[in-house]
């Protein structure tokens, strides 16, 4: 065998074995908060679910919020969903999406529903993003 064929397989042995570690750890705590910022008086009906948890209906106040926590597992898609009523409205948005939003935050999924639209704060970078418009 040459150096170079050496080489290479020491490569693929130790980057396989960190491959192996990851997995072995637990996916990270994700926690998912949803606030009710619209203006006071506004009642904010949430519904919000995955394929395999459904966190059932919470009426929240102005200022009111939800939160919920799951693991975050690498190897699958994690999606979820939330349906709001509000003054005779309703809209269907995506509340965390682990394609997306995996580069965005862990502990602090914060998402904010106010007249001007649904705000995600990106924890790593620490501001707040405009991701949908309210119908
Ligand atoms: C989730 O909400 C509870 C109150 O309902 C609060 O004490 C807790 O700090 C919140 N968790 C996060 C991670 O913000
Ligand atoms: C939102 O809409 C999607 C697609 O129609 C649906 O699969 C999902 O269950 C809805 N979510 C809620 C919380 O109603």
């Amino acid at each position: 065998m040459s150096a170079l064929t050496i080489f290479v397989i020491l490569v693929i042995m130790t980057t396989s074995h960190v491959h192996c570690r990851g997995g072995h750890m637990s996916g990270k705590k994700i926690t998912v908060q949803v606030e009710n910022d619209l203006q006071v008086d506004t009642v904010l009906v949430l519904h919000c679910r995955s394929s395999n948890n459904d966190l059932g209906e919470k009426t929240l106040h102005s200022g009111q919020y939800e939160n919920w926590t799951f693991n975050g597992n690498p190897s699958s898609t994690t999606l979820y969903s939330c349906d709001i009523k509000w003054n005779n409205k309703q809209q269907n948005f995506t509340v965390y999406e682990s394609t997306k939003d995996e580069a965005t935050c862990t502990s602090k999924c914060y998402r904010g529903i106010s007249a001007e639209g649904i705000y995600f704060f990106n924890e790593f970078k620490n501001t707040w993003e405009k991701r949908y418009s309210l119908n």
